[in-house]
């Protein structure tokens, strides 16, 4: 495995599944459509964070660390992850929840983290603030107090080393799916990623090319430019090229970004997206999340009615899990 050399504790349930979907191609009348069941990873609801945190609670394990700090939304997946596999390793997660305000409705992703005994704490102000100087200060000031009662914290946040141990563990699902794909006798024309951070995506696109693999890795964004993600998944691919030691390295020629389909905003439901989640639930029996694979979703159905993508050509929709929010969004959903 190219990642051996990275810690990793055992959290996720792998490999997950490779599924084709013959009756939505049927009702797109489009691609050969296989699905990457990221969403059955394991730990709380799956998704692409069970594979990361294998590798991050690895790395915070090896030092020592007994305190998790991570930032991010109300109805963050990565939060509710992390502090699933913080239970199921026995250390503390300490989730700072940025526009959070303690008034929300307790519901989706919210819900879980209550459930879940996370220490909540709120930081009133931009939900998506990270670089924010005033965040920071805030994470250090709990860093701070845990260490002042004699803890190891170990931060967790894709701007520190958290984002090249996910990119990695993307490496190692690039190694897992190309097994399959073999399995299966297919290389797909393209990997559909929802992409945030890219952190997902440039763990796929490394994979493929170490492995020399056609495939094509397609990132949907969710939240911000093309521009600012395909930087950041061509940075983090080569950081873990570089730490890994690897010949290999990643170029803008290696992959597509688009940020076509971010419009009106995150998580916000839109008609397609909608469309998207109903597809597959009525078709295949299968949910998709609103904000990250129902857009994607979305956006794949737009490149088959416009004709970019054929009857001949074979596509992947990795599920990077997310199916919580749904919960949130329900009066939205159903078109109140
Ligand atoms: C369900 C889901 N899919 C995709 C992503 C995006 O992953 P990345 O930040 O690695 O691009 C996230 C990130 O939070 C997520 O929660």
């Amino acid at each position: 495995m190219i990642c051996d050399s990275l810690p990793r504790t055992r959290l996720a349930d792998l490999p997950t599944p490779l599924e084709e979907a013959p009756r939505l191609s049927d009702a797109l009348g489009g691609p050969r459509i296989f699905i990457k069941r990221d969403d059955r990873s394991g730990l709380c609801f799956g998704g692409n964070k069970p594979r990361i945190f294998e590798y991050v609670f690895g790395d915070a394990l090896q030092q020592g660390c007994d305190v998790m700090i991570t930032p991010a939304g109300v109805q963050s997946n990565h939060l509710r992850e992390v502090t699933a596999a913080a239970n199921k390793l026995g250390v503390k997660s300490v989730i700072i929840l940025c526009g959070g305000t303690g008034q929300e409705e307790p519901q989706g992703n919210l819900l879980l983290f209550h459930l879940l005994g996370a220490e909540i704490r709120y930081f009133d102000k931009d939900l998506h603030a990270y670089d924010d100087p005033e965040l920071w200060a805030y994470i250090d000031s709990v860093k701070a107090e845990y260490e002042a009662r004699g803890h190891k914290p170990y931060i967790v946040h894709f701007s520190l080393r958290s984002g090249l141990l996910g990119s990695a563990a993307h490496v190692t699902a690039a190694e897992e799916l190309a097994a399959q794909f073999a399995e299966a006798g297919i290389e797909p024309d393209y990997l559909y990623v929802p992409s945030g951070s890219g952190v997902t995506a440039s763990g796929y696109v490394l994979g493929f090319k170490h492995l020399g693999l056609r495939t094509r890795v397609m990132g949907i964004c969710v939240l911000w430019p093309a521009e600012q993600v395909a930087r950041d998944v061509e940075r983090h691919a080569n950081e873990v090229a570089e730490e890994l030691g690897l010949a290999t390295r990643v170029g803008p020629e290696d992959f597509s970004v688009t940020d076509k389909y971010i419009s009106p905003g995150y998580g916000v439901m839109t008609p397609e997206v909608n469309e998207a989640i109903r597809l597959w639930a009525t078709r295949e029996g299968i949910l998709l999340d609103p904000s990250y694979n129902g857009k994607t979703m979305a956006g794949i159905i737009d490149q088959i009615r416009s004709g970019a993508l054929t009857r001949e050509h074979t596509v992947v929709l990795v599920h990077t899990g997310g199916v919580p929010a749904l919960f949130a969004q329900n009066r939205a959903l159903i078109g109140e």
